[in-house]
C-alpha cells in the first residue's frame, strides 16, 4: 500500500483516531508516513493512545467537512485499538509522537511531530471520481479557512473569497464552501 505515496511529495489524506477524523498532509520516508499535527483533537488522542489509520480519499466535500468538525455521513470498522472508515482504502498502525516547539505567522504553539508505521493495510476502492480544478480549489480554501479560525487576517480572508470566486466560475457548487464563504462576510459586515 506505501508503493502509492512518492517519496517527498505531500498527500492530502485522512487520520482517523479513537473519536476523531481529520485531514492532514503526510510525506512517506521509506517504511513510514510523517505528518504534524496542531493541537486540538487528533493531536490529543494520537499523543494518548499512539494509535491511527491513515486512509486515501478523493472525496473533497470529506476531506473539507472533517477539518471544520462538521458532520459526515460514514460508517466506522474497528481491530484492536484500530478504527478506520468503511470503503475507504488505507493502512493503520502505532504512531510515535513527539511535541515540539512550533513558531510561524500565525504565532507560537506546539506541534506533535508524528512517523505511523503501518501494521496492517485497509482493503477498498476508491470510487471512479473525475479530477475537477473545483476541487483543488475547495480544498485550498478550507486549509486556509482552518488557519484563518486561528488567526484572522484581512489579507486570509480576501485571498479565500477570491478562491471562491474562481471556485464559482469552475463550477464549484458545495454548500461546505458557501458556508466558508458566508462565515467570512458576515465577519466583515460587523
Ligand atoms: C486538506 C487539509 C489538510 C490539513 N492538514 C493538516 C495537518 O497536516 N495537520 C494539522 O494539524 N491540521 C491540518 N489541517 C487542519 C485541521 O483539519 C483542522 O485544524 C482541524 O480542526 C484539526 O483539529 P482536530 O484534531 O481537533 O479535529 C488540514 C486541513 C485541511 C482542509
Amino acid at each position: 500500500m506505501l508503493e502509492v505515496f512518492r517519496e517527498k511529495k505531500v498527500y492530502e489524506v485522512l487520520l482517523v483516531t479513537m473519536s476523531n477524523v481529520t485531514p492532514i498532509g503526510v510525506v512517506r520516508s521509506g517504511e513510514k508516513l510523517r505528518f504534524k499535527l496542531f493541537p486540538g483533537k487528533s493531536f490529543r488522542e494520537v499523543l494518548e493512545t499512539g494509535k491511527a489509520s491513515i486512509q486515501l480519499t478523493n472525496d473533497p466535500e470529506l476531506l473539507v467537512r472533517t477539518a471544520l468538525n462538521l458532520p459526515v455521513e460514514v460508517e466506522f470498522e474497528e481491530q484492536k485499538g484500530y478504527r478506520w472508515i468503511r470503503g475507504l482504502p488505507g493502512v493503520y498502525g502505532n504512531v510515535t509522537s513527539k511535541v515540539e516547539h512550533w513558531k510561524d505567522n500565525l504565532g507560537e504553539t506546539e506541534v506533535l511531530v508524528c512517523e505511523l508505521i503501518p501494521k496492517g493495510e485497509i482493503r477498498a476502492e476508491l470510487p471512479t471520481k473525475p479530477f475537477s480544478r473545483a476541487d483543488c480549489l475547495f480544498v485550498e480554501m478550507a486549509i486556509l479557512f482552518t488557519r484563518y479560525l486561528v488567526k484572522s487576517s484581512e489579507e486570509l480572508r480576501e485571498k479565500i473569497i477570491d478562491l471562491y470566486s474562481t471556485y464559482k466560475h469552475l463550477g464549484g457548487d458545495s454548500p461546505t464552501a458557501d458556508y466558508i464563504f458566508s462565515v467570512l462576510t458576515k465577519k466583515a459586515q460587523k
